[in-house]
C-alpha cells in the first residue's frame, strides 16, 4: 500500500489526472476512422432532425448518424431502451432499419455504416432490419447533402427488411485530424491552468491559515518574496513525493529479498533517506531529518543502532 501524506497525494492526484488525459487523446471518437493515414469523421452528421426520404415505394424514412432518431418511433417490435438509427414509416408501423453503431468501416473506397438489429422481418423468424449505409465523398455537395435509399430487399415496399443507402455528402471526404500534437497542447494548457488555480487556492490557503493574515491581505499575493515561498513550498512538496516513490520502490525490494545480506551497510545517504521515509510511522519531513542526524551521531558504529532506532519507533 503506498502511504501518502496530504501535499503528495495531491501530486498523484495530478499525475493520475494526466494518465487518464493522455489516455483519453489515444483513445478513438466514435464515429471517426483512421484509413491509409486518411481520417474521416462523420460527427458533423449528427442532426437534431432527422434526414427524411422517401423509399422506392413512396414510405418515408428517417434516418439520422451517430445518434439515435428524434422521430417518435410508433409499433417498432424492438424494445424501448435501445438507440434506433433509422426507421421506416410502413402503412401499419414503423420498421427499425438498424441501431445505432459508432464503427465507420472502409469497404474499397466506400465508408460504410452497418446498421442490424432492428425490427423483426415480415414473415421471417430471426431475422431483423438492417442495412447499410455508404457515403460516397462528394465535394461539390454543400451541406449534409440527401441519402437515397439505391436497393432494397425484399422490392416490395411492405416486405422490405434489407436496405442499402447512398450518401453523397461533402463530410466523407477525409479531413485533416485535429493532431495528437495539437491536442496535448490544449491538454497541457488546461493543466497548467487548473495547477495555477491550485496554487492561488493553496497559497490563500497559506496566507490565512499559516501566515495568519486577514482580510485582503490572505488573497494570493504574487510578490517576488511570496513566489519564493511557494516555489519552496512546492519544492518541499516534489521532495516528499520522490521520497514516497524511493520508499515504496525500496518496500519492493525488501520483500523481494534485495537487499544485501552481508554488507548490511547503506551505501549512500539517498537509501538512508528512503529508509526512514519507508516508515509508516514517519510523517514529518524536519523529524525525519532530525533522526537522520541523531542516528548518524549517535549511532555511527553500524547497523545495529538503526534496527534498535527501527524497535523504539514502531
Ligand atoms: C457495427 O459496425 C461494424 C463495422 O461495420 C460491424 O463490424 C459491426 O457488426 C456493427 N455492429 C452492429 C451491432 O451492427
Amino acid at each position: 500500500m503506498l502511504y501518502a501524506n496530504g501535499p503528495s497525494a495531491l501530486l498523484w492526484a495530478i499525475s493520475i489526472l494526466l494518465g487518464f488525459g493522455l489516455m483519453a487523446l489515444a483513445d478513438d471518437t466514435p464515429c471517426t476512422l483512421h484509413h491509409e493515414g486518411k481520417y474521416y469523421n462523420l460527427n458533423s452528421l449528427k442532426a437534431s432532425k432527422d434526414y427524411e426520404f422517401k423509399t422506392p415505394g413512396g414510405h418515408s424514412f428517417y434516418l439520422n448518424v451517430c445518434r439515435r432518431v428524434t422521430t417518435e418511433p410508433w409499433s417498432t417490435g424492438v424494445p424501448d431502451n435501445v438507440d434506433i438509427a433509422g426507421l421506416v414509416r410502413k402503412d401499419h408501423h414503423d420498421f427499425v432499419v438498424g441501431l445505432v453503431n459508432t464503427t465507420l468501416e472502409m469497404r474499397g473506397t466506400d465508408l460504410m455504416l452497418h446498421l442490424s438489429n432492428g425490427s423483426p422481418c415480415p414473415g421471417e423468424d430471426n431475422l431483423y432490419g438492417s442495412s447499410s449505409i455508404r457515403f460516397l465523398c462528394d465535394a461539390s455537395v454543400y451541406g449534409a447533402g440527401k441519402p437515397v435509399v439505391i436497393f432494397q430487399f425484399p422490392e416490395d415496399d411492405n416486405q422490405a427488411c434489407q436496405y442499402t443507402v447512398e450518401w453523397r455528402t461533402h463530410f466523407a471526404c477525409p479531413t485533416g485530424e485535429r493532431g495528437l500534437i495539437s491536442g496535448l497542447i490544449v491538454f497541457l494548457v488546461i493543466t497548467i491552468m487548473i495547477i495555477l488555480m491550485l496554487l492561488i487556492v493553496s497559497s490563500t490557503l497559506y496566507s490565512r491559515f499559516v501566515l495568519k493574515k486577514r482580510g485582503f491581505d490572505q488573497l494570493a499575493q504574487f510578490s517576488k518574496i511570496h513566489l519564493l515561498e511557494l516555489t519552496e513550498f512546492c519544492m518541499e512538496l516534489f521532495r516528499s513525493a520522490v521520497d514516497n516513490v524511493r520508499s515504496s520502490a525500496n518496500r519492493w525490494a525488501r520483500s523481494t529479498g534485495d537487499l544485501n545480506p552481508a554488507s548490511h551497510q547503506w551505501s549512500s545517504r539517498d537509501e538512508e533517506q528512503a529508509m526512514m521515509a519507508a516508515d509508516p510511522l514517519e510523517d514529518d519531513h524536519d523529524q525525519e531529518l532530525q533522526d537522520t542526524t541523531m542516528w548518524r551521531n549517535d549511532t555511527a558504529g553500524g547497523p545495529q543502532g538503526a534496527e534498535f532506532m527501527g524497535t523504539i519507533r514502531s
